[in-house]
């Protein structure tokens, strides 16, 4: 399972660091929805989902967190703990976000508007739709 972590240019001076997100350069798709998460409680858990039409990139702007990705068919937990790391995840990926710091703020940019239907909630559904994509 390929992992797609960016690491995003850093400007920085004797003032300190700025990162800076342009679609299409460093985000590779139109940006049309940001949302964080913030005074996430020790040992909650999120997500639970997969994607049915949608990118995303996650960055931990503050603090640290881990993120499990499920393919279906294997797992990878990817720490975010740098502001200048972005994690890509694409369709049909089960995420869980987990082991936020007291202080993680976690950014995501997403490929498109809030919609209910486009998540899959169910991890049984989750499976076999991932299996039947396989093939
Ligand atoms: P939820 O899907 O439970 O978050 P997570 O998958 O990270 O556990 O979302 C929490 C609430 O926020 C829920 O009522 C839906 C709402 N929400 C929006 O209104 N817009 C959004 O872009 C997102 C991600 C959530």
């Amino acid at each position: 399972m390929q992992v797609i972590k960016y690491a995003f240019q850093q400007h920085g001076d004797e003032r300190g660091m700025l990162v800076a997100l342009e679609e299409y350069k460093d985000i590779p798709f139109e940006v049309k929805r940001v949302y964080y998460m913030y005074d996430t409680k020790t040992d909650v858990h999120r997500g639970f989902h997969a994607h049915k039409c949608l990118e995303q990139i996650l960055v931990c702007i503050c603090g640290s967190c881990k993120v499990l990705l499920d393919n279906g068919e294997e797992k990878k937990v990817i720490s975010l703990e740098k502001p200048y790391e972005g994690l890509y995840i694409a369709n049909d990926m089960w995420r869980e976000m987990y082991d936020f710091s007291p202080d993680a703020v976690l950014l995501v940019l997403a490929s498109d508007y809030y919609n209910e239907q486009d998540y899959i909630r169910d991890y049984d559904e989750f499976k076999r739709i991932a299996a039947q994509k396989r093939g």
